[in-house]
């Protein structure tokens, strides 16, 4: 095979100029050779590591910039590289290498002879119509896959799984099979529980959801919802474990007026607002057995009887229920009722540990940096050493383990890197380690003032909101030398 650029033999006065340089350094050299993608120069002085711009003149057009980077030096004069940050200048650079071809017959990318210059070359294939106003692309096109070939096959396996993530989350915006952008997982258990979620959720079938604290089962039930014809509708939830049992039938059903003491009117219960949408009923477990006897009543007939009402009205709900309690144990212990498990057990998904999800791990991590960052407008990323922290880490708390793991880490962090000890991935508590050589941490610094000032300097509650410890947060204030000045 040829090369993929035409290169030619010219004569162009240019400009260097050192970007990275303080005193912006400008050289006269000349193009010798150029091509689309590179060029030989002389003249070019300096040994450069980092991109500097180089203006040629071009006859006609007049002078234009482009990007370019040092490849090797040599006695014949320096290989340059070239980048281009727009089209137009690309066109006028191929349009000079075009009338310098030599006024040859033979085919200027592979040598072969007696090429008609029409149409295609009859060895390497490439399009020779050099005359068509669209030449340019239309070569860029076609060549495309064989440039990308060249590069891929430096590549090594893990550059090439970067590439494919990038090339799916960043340019397609694929979140990697999962039903929901937020919603991330590439294990082979998420994978499991995406399918079962996009086959169930446009169904009218009530679902359980299984699994350990912080493994995503709202996050499930949002999908669910959002995935089902009901998604206009309302999603509301409810933590049966959180609202005391006197007051959870009247949260659920609702009220009349006068229902009993306190009851000054008429409210509408948990089933009434979800009315043409999702209930999403949280630690199922936790239902009363009074109520486990109306819940199951409305699985059969679909009506609600408020407090204090002779009527019933019919609600079209959809029901997601949710525990992270063995609901087996509990009906052998005759906490559960087995008519309504196996009416709420038609269909399950169980949500695996996260320390069962593989690589996953790191890229939730990845997921909620991204998010901080964006928040806070502030980028940071992981050292090697947090992600191998990470992937070690048996993570007994979950998602939400991690996300206020990395949420510490974000906060932590003196520079733009995390390390494990700014998660307290390796049971340390960075904050009341004094930093053997003080890093420029003046980011943080603002933040934690930040965090005082919107809590009105009270240190429990600026704890709270950065979910760390109180002594923590008194260690950052001494770590910043934040005084009562700084606060006030
Ligand atoms: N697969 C996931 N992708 C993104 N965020 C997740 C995922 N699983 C859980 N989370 C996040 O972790 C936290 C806990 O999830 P949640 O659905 O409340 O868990 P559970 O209801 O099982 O306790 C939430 O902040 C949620 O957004
Ligand atoms: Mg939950």
């Amino acid at each position: 095979m040829g090369r993929l650029d035409v290169r030619v033999r010219t004569h162009l006065d240019s400009t260097v100029c050192y970007l990275a340089r303080e005193d912006t350094l400008e050289e006269r050299v000349t193009i010798r050779e150029l091509s689309l993608s590179g060029a030989l120069v002389v003249g070019l002085s300096t040994q450069l590591s980092e991109l500097f711009a180089i203006r040629p003149v071009l006859p006609g057009t007049g002078e234009v910039e482009l990007l370019a980077k040092l490849v090797r030096q040599g006695k014949g004069g320096s290989a340059i590289r070239l980048y281009y940050s727009d089209q137009n200048t690309m066109q006028a650079l191929w349009e000079h290498i075009r009338d310098h071809l030599p006024p040859t017959s033979s085919c200027p990318y592979c040598g072969h002879p007696d090429d008609s210059r029409e149409g295609s070359c009859d060895n390497c294939n490439l399009y020779l119509n050099f005359s068509k106003k669209n030449y340019l692309e239309r070569h860029i096109e076609n060549t495309f896959a064989q440039r990308l070939n060249i590069r891929l096959s430096r590549l090594n396996l893990e550059h090439i799984q970067k590439i494919i993530h990038f090339v799916d989350s960043k340019l397609l915006k694929i979140q990697h099979r999962s039903p929901d952008r937020e919603f991330i997982g590439t294990s082979p258990g998420m994978l499991t529980v995406f399918s079962m979620l996009r086959k169930v959720a446009p169904t009218e079938m009530s679902v359980l959801l299984l699994g350990e604290s912080g493994t995503g089962k709202e996050v499930t039930a949002r999908s669910l919802h959002t995935l089902s014809g009901r998604r206009d509708g309302p999603f509301v939830a409810v933590n049966c474990a959180a609202i005391p049992e006197t007051l959870l039938e009247a949260e659920l059903f609702g009220y009349e007026k006068g229902a009993f003491t306190g009851a000054y009117a008429t409210k509408k219960g948990k089933f009434e607002s979800a009315d043409g949408g999702t209930l999403f009923l949280d630690e199922i477990g936790d239902l009363p057995a009074t109520l486990q006897a109306k819940l199951l009543r409305f699985l059969e007939d679909r009506l609600v009887q408020p407090v204090g009402s002779a009527l019933s009205k019919k609600i079209d709900v959809r029901i997601v229920a949710a525990t992270n309690c063995d609901l087996q144990l509990s009906m052998a212990q005759g906490r559960f009722r087995t008519d309504l498990f196996y009416r709420l057990n038609s269909f399950t998904i169980k949500l695996p540990p996260l320390r069962e999800r593989g690589d996953d791990k790191v890229r939730l991590a990845t997921y909620f940096l991204e998010k901080f960052s964006r928040n806070e407008n502030r980028f940071m990323e992981f050292s090697e050493e947090a992600l191998e922290a990470i992937r070690r880490h048996p993570w007994p708390g979950n998602v939400r383990e991690l996300e206020n793991k990395v949420r510490r880490g974000f906060l932590m962090a003196s520079g733009r890197v995390i390390d494990p000890e700014c998660m307290e991935l390796d049971q340390v508590d960075p904050a009341v380690v004094p930093d053997p050589e003080p890093k420029p941490a003046s980011a943080q610094r603002d933040y934690v003032i930040k965090v005082l000032e919107q809590n009105g300097y009270v240190i429990a509650k600026a704890a709270r909101q950065m979910q760390i410890s109180r002594p923590s947060m008194y260690a950052l204030i001494k770590k910043h030398g934040i005084s009562r000045d700084d606060m006030k």
